[in-house]
């Protein structure tokens, strides 16, 4: 491999599909022609969070206009079961007994989407209801059990520590879920094929399990199932796992028709049937010195993870991973508690349950700064992990750049300076309050499911010159294509125009991970790298054979040079073409240093961190809780940026939806069981109008990683995510100036200005009044 530590490329060089995005012309699912006679699905969803089937009635929708076909959970050849992690708890169609409002129970195939979601709505469907348990505290008490192991991290004597600490403090905080609101919606077109074949164009971020699940759905093997995915309009963790179950309808029914079979739901019902970000509630005790050092933590995660397990084992597990953020906590016991609810199964969503452990550590942090009467930043750095010290999973920091971070954020936001203002300002006393905060993030970057942490490439030169370049990573929006082929010009020695971005699909590279984890390009731009290295090597060999030159003597690249001789990239590959070179390579990494025991509760999950802080200064109106972000100030950690510009990019994006998280988007159910916030026109994401008035956002351009990876660059999909934190935490400050800062504003997420002005309320009651 080329030394990674060499200059080279590191553009910024736009999306290679922004143009297409936006003018249209770039093909989603939905876009694809369908092959003559496309058969359409649509799903018919319960109406009952917990309840048996004592009636189901299918017959009108059978005699509706343009139906085929009604499918039930008789009507799957294989297994009814998309569940991810092999717990058999994810019907495809609920059997007897239904488990959350909105879970599928059958699926009609119609000519037309319209019959088809027409005809849905005409089944008469009854039940008996059972008990049914919401959220986590009531699903505890409820005793409905976890839906997969919960995992207990522990270091040290914390009942000790606790009971000798100087101050102690106990709380609880509850942390709100979130829709992914990608604007392509979930999708699956099947087109069968001969024998037991069936190829599936879909938008999933893991095309091999799709596969998988397929197979088992239709009960063939894998090799039956072709799966494409050329791009996603968004994913964000919701086609993690949920477009199984989509693919897998679509699949049966068009095997069953021997037609291209289309399934789409609409907003209302994709928003109802698939899984969010989980909701948390979090219980904590910390002690604490007169400094504001932390000594001991307790912590309890309770997470709403819906009636199966689907990914809530890894995303409570990465809660818990984050329960530190950047902070040294010396005794220490986390414990987590997938709770069983009668909710759609909660999934992956940006950061993957870290955020959730970030926001208490957070929390934690303002608990002692207003206890001590001090700047939360102050408590921040006397609390920050030194190199060396072991997290609570016994995971050594090696990487800690964040006083450094802190140092260049300070300087560049004016931090100081502003805070004072904001303190004059609000000690004015009047309506508008201001508030101020700068907090930190450190992500760990790996799977936590070892397996995972690994990747395929596959680079074809054609004889003519042009390069083709699959790799097993997909492409939602990110950027994670263009950031592959960049590296594959590089090692090559091309220009980036000669390579051509394809479709991930399953017959290119098999038995893919998914997309996630942010670990997209760490990955497979190693594999492709891999790929490159032996690309070069036959060509080189052959070069030095064919010209009798040694190989020192010879560069490869958009114009190659043998000894003294050149010729342009095409005449040379064409030669080795004649010459019987083999110019296609299968490229492989598995990502090294990493093991993880979890009954142990040690190990070294993570390969690297990712490190980031930001600054936001809000507004908050006293009278109606409303508020606006003034200012942001971003300093992020990406190692060195493969393309600075869709870093950045990411950056943005990952704040803005952190601040949609803890602020706007508010997921509510009724007493039902039935998610009553299932639009736009009820769930409020941040709009172009949301974003911070002055938005500042830095790389930390002098930051190179110290683990072998791809030109040293970091992981940027989801660490920027949780610096959003600093918002909330700024609203906060300007609520608990109304009863000058004397007791932690304790805000639960998200913040909506309802709950702002509830707390504006409570302080003033319980405090003076300014
Ligand atoms: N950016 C865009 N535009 N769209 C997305 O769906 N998903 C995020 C992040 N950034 C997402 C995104 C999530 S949840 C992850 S894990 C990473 O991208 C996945 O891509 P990567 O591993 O290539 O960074
Ligand atoms: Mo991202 S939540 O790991 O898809």
């Amino acid at each position: 491999m080329k030394d990674n530590l060499s200059p080279g490329i590191s553009d910024d060089i736009r999306h290679d599909s922004a143009e297409k995005h936006v003018t249209g012309r770039a093909d989603y699912t939905d876009d694809l022609t369908e092959p003559q006679g496309t058969l359409h699905a649509y799903l018919g969803l319960s109406k009952c969070a917990h309840g048996r089937i004592t009636r189901l009635d299918l017959d009108p929708v059978r005699a509706a206009p343009g139906v085929i076909d009604v499918l039930t959970a008789a009507d799957i050849p294989g297994v009814n079961d998309v569940s991810p992690a092999g717990n058999h708890d994810d019907p495809i169609f609920a059997e007897g007994e239904v488990r959350f409002w909105g879970q599928p129970i059958f699926a009609v195939i119609a000519e037309t989407r319209d019959q088809a979601r027409r005809a849905a709505a005409l089944a008469v469907v009854e039940y008996d209801a059972l008990p049914h348990a919401l959220d986590p505290i009531a699903a505890r008490d409820a005793g409905m059990g976890y839906v997969t192991d919960p995992l207990k991290l522990r270091r040290g004597a914390p009942e000790v520590a606790l009971a000798t600490a100087p101050h102690r403090i106990t709380g609880r905080m509850v942390i709100g879920g979130q829709d992914h609101f990608y604007l392509e919606g979930q999708i699956a077109m099947a087109v069968p094929g001969e024998d037991e074949d069936v190829v599936i164009h879909t938008s999933t971020q893991h095309p091999s399990e799709v596969q998988h699940m397929v197979a088992h759905a239709l009960g063939v093997a894998s090799n039956a199932v072709v799966v494409n995915v050329r791009r996603m309009g968004g994913g964000f963790g919701g086609k993690e796992t949920q477009m199984n179950l989509f693919c897998c309808v679509a699949a049966v029914a068009a095997k069953k028709w021997h037609r291209a079979v289309k399934l789409r739901p609409d907003r209302d019902d994709d928003m109802t049937a698939t899984g969010k970000r989980h909701d948390f509630v979090a219980d904590y005790a910390l002690g604490f010195d007169r400094q504001g050092r932390i000594q001991g933590v307790s912590g309890d995660w309770y997470a709403r993870c819906g009636f199966s397990a689907d990914l809530s084992g890894p995303v409570t597990d990465r809660a818990l991973f984050h329960a530190d953020n950047a902070y040294f906590y010396p005794d220490v016991e986390l414990r987590s508690h997938p709770m069983r609810t009668n909710t759609v199964s909660n999934t992956a969503f940006r950061g993957f349950g870290g955020p959730q452990g970030v926001i208490v550590a957070e929390r934690m942090i303002e608990e002692i700064a207003y206890a001590l009467g001090k700047d939360t930043l102050e408590i921040r750095k006397a609390n920050l992990y030194q190199n060396g010290q072991l997290t609570p999973y016994h995971q050594e920091v090696e990487d800690q750049i964040l006083p450094r971070i802190f140092d260049e954020l300070e300087a560049s936001s004016d931090y100081h300076v502003r805070r004072k203002a904001v303190l004059d300002w609000n000690a004015r006393g009047g309506v508008i309050r201001k508030g101020i905060a700068l907090t930190p993030v450190k992500f760990g970057i790996s799977f936590t499911a070892t397996w995972y942490n690994q990747a395929g490439a596959l680079i074809h030169i054609y004889s003519d010159g042009s390069i083709q370049l699959n790799h097993g990573g997909t492409e939602m929006g990110q950027g994670l294509n263009i950031k592959v082929a960049q590296v594959t010009a590089e090692a090559l020695g091309v220009d980036l125009s000669r390579i051509k971005i394809t479709k991930t699909t399953t017959e290119k590279v098999p038995n893919t991970s998914a997309t996630a984890a942010s670990s997209g390009s760490d990955l497979n731009g190693m594999a492709a790298l891999d790929a490159c290295d032996q690309l070069l090597a036959r060509l080189t060999g052959f070069a030095a054979s064919a010209w009798n030159v040694p190989a020192d003597q010879i560069s490869i690249g958009e114009t190659v040079r043998i000894g003294g001789e050149t010729m342009p990239f095409a005449d040379f590959i064409r030669a080795a073409y004649l010459a019987r070179v083999q110019l296609s390579a299968a490229g492989f990494y598995k990502t090294p240093k990493i093991h993880w025991d979890r009954a142990k509760g040690t190990g070294r999950p993570f390969y690297y961190f990712a490190y980031g802080a930001a600054v936001s200064e809000v507004s908050v109106d006293t009278l109606t809780g409303e508020y606006e972000v003034d200012r942001v100030d971003v300093l992020h950690d990406v190692g060195r940026s493969i393309n600075p510009a869709i870093d950045k990019g990411q950056v943005e994006g990952g704040f803005v939806q952190g601040v949609g998280w803890l602020t706007s988007e508010e997921l509510w159910w009724n007493d039902k069981g039935e998610l009553k916030t299932h639009a736009p026109s009820t769930y409020k994401i941040p709009l172009a109008g949301d974003r911070p008035r002055i938005f500042n956002v830095a790389l930390a351009d002098w930051s190179v990683n110290r683990e072998k990876t791809v030109k040293r660059s970091k992981a940027v999909g989801e660490p920027p995510f949780m610096l959003a934190i600093s918002v909330f935490e700024a609203i906060g400050m300007a609520v608990a100036s109304v009863a000058h800062y004397r007791e932690c504003p304790r805000l639960d997420a998200p913040a909506t200005p309802e709950r702002v002005l509830m707390a504006v309320e409570r302080l003033r009651g319980g405090g003076t009044a300014a």
